[in-house]
């Protein structure tokens, strides 16, 4: 549902709280933090999020719609908060972020109630965070704008409206996947044949997902994006200063230092397509290792037993029904529809076409991946190399450190060269046809 604001107290505090802090408003978050009147202006606002009463989240607790704006409005507040401290210098190891009580106790209590982890996810970016264009038309691929931002850049509500967008259009590869499930479950020849047409018609879906998600280039600037976008979003990461959440127990305390920061590796449309298609990404020696299992997003939980690769890990930051949903989807899939294609290659004409169209919606979510790649290197690797500062003992002043792409590290924490590049390959491997 587009944004309703929260009503009472909690609306009077906490969403005038968050609409009077101050976008970046064209500087680079280096450049706003370490602005001298910036930095004032700054400090006076988090004075009055420190001040602020510690509320009670009663009156909204049976409400999702008000559950889901307060955990928006609190940890945008929270990223606003935390980064827009000047960094500690010196050597560390730091002292924590503090996060004061009267953020973090209703913060934790509300995400307890929603069962997703108290810090910004992709769901208070993208999916609890737009409205209607035109209130009196339907939600669609045109009439949906972004509602709040960190940098107040037209960049940044772009950003996020590419990910409304393939959410969006990804609506009819979730009713396409279950078409096919039924029919599946039917699985005479006749079913068989409309599983081809589902099948091809979701490479088509998946197609037009991948030129939403490349039109992010037409009004986000990478610059923009890696100086004054990215930053704001940043969680826990290895070596950074842990997030003390002030006045909640012990237990929660030592779960939530260490967060990961939003990514698009939490949409759940993504990982159905995987569930669906069959593309597996759990293998042990493939696995990112970080967030570790011992310090990830509050219920983490290995599904096996091992440690759970990235991609379970940011499920525990999806909104509770997407987690279940996916779930059930794992159940129904059991026997999925790989399995069926596979089983049917040999038995005639249908058998081959049906394999042609699998392996074609697995190619083209290969596609998708592939231009996230480019996506991901235009917008965060080149940058790392075009920011990266001018070496002082190397003698030339002009020449930049090259950077260790190993070393660039994605907002939800993931060494992301070398793991983008897995959940492509992962994907191509799935396709029957791939040898
Ligand atoms: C993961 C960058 C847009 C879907 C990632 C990761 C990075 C990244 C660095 C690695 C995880 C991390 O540590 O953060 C970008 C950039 C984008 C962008 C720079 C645009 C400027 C999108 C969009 C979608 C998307 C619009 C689709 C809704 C994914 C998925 C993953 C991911 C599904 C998990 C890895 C996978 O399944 O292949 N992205 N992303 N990304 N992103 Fe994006
Ligand atoms: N996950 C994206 C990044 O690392 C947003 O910048």
């Amino acid at each position: 549902s587009p944004i309703v604001l929260l009503p009472g107290e909690l609306g009077a505090v906490w969403e005038r709280v968050l609409s009077t802090a101050i976008e970046g408003g064209g500087l680079t978050l280096g450049q706003y933090v370490e602005s001298r009147t910036q930095a004032e202006k700054n400090a006076q606002w988090r004075k009055t999020v420190d001040e602020m009463p510690v509320l009670s989240i009663a009156p909204i607790r049976h409400s999702e719609v008000y559950l889901r704006r307060a955990h928006h409005v609190l940890t945008f507040i929270l990223h606003f908060y935390i980064h827009s401290q000047l960094p500690l210098t010196g050597p560390g190891p730091h002292p924590p972020q503090r996060i004061p009580p009267c953020l973090a106790i209703p913060l934790v209590e509300l995400s307890k109630e929603l069962v997703m982890p108290p810090i910004l996810t992709y769901a208070d970016n993208v999916l609890y965070n737009w409205s209607l264009n035109d209130p009196t038309q339907p939600l669609s691929v045109d009439n949906v704008k972004m509602v709040n931002t960190f940098s107040g850049t037209q960049s940044e509500r772009h950003f996020y409206i590419t990910s409304a967008r393939i959410e969006l259009r990804g609506v009819e590869a979730l009713e396409l996947m279950k078409s096919c499930m039924d029919e599946a479950f039917i699985g005479d020849t006749i079913s068989l044949q409309r599983i081809v047409g589902y099948l091809h018609r979701l490479s088509i879906v998946i197609d037009d997902m991948a030129v939403l998600l490349m039109a992010v280039r037409d009004e986000c600037d990478p610059h923009e994006f890696y100086t004054q976008i990215r930053p704001w979003f940043n969680g826990w990461s290895p070596g950074a200063r842990e997030w003390l959440f002030e006045g909640v127990d012990e237990e929660d305390q030592a779960k939530f230092a260490t967060l990961s920061g939003p990514s698009a590796g939490q949409s759940s449309l993504i990982h159905a397509l995987d569930v669906f298609l069959g593309v597996d990404h759990t293998k042990p020696e493939t696995a990112p290792s970080f967030p570790s299992s011992s310090t990830a997003g509050s219920p983490s939980k290995a599904r096996s037993g091992s440690d759970p690769t990235f991609l379970m890990k940011m499920e525990q930051y999806m909104p509770r029904h997407h987690r279940a949903f996916l779930q059930h989807l794992r159940a129904a899939n059991q026997t999925h529809v790989r399995a069926l294609v596979a089983a049917n290659v040999s038995s005639g004409s249908v058998g081959v076409s049906l394999q042609a169209a699998y392996d074609e919606a697995v190619m083209a979510l290969k596609r998708f991946r592939d231009g996230h790649i480019r996506i991901a290197t235009l917008y965060i690797v080149s940058q790392a190399r075009k920011n990266a500062r001018p070496s002082a003992s190397a003698g030339n002043e002009t020449k930049p450190n090259p950077p260790v792409l190993e070393e660039v590290r994605g907002t939800g924490g993931t060494s992301l060269v070398p793991f983008l590049k897995e959940c492509r390959d992962n994907t191509a491997k799935t396709a029957l046809g791939s040898g």
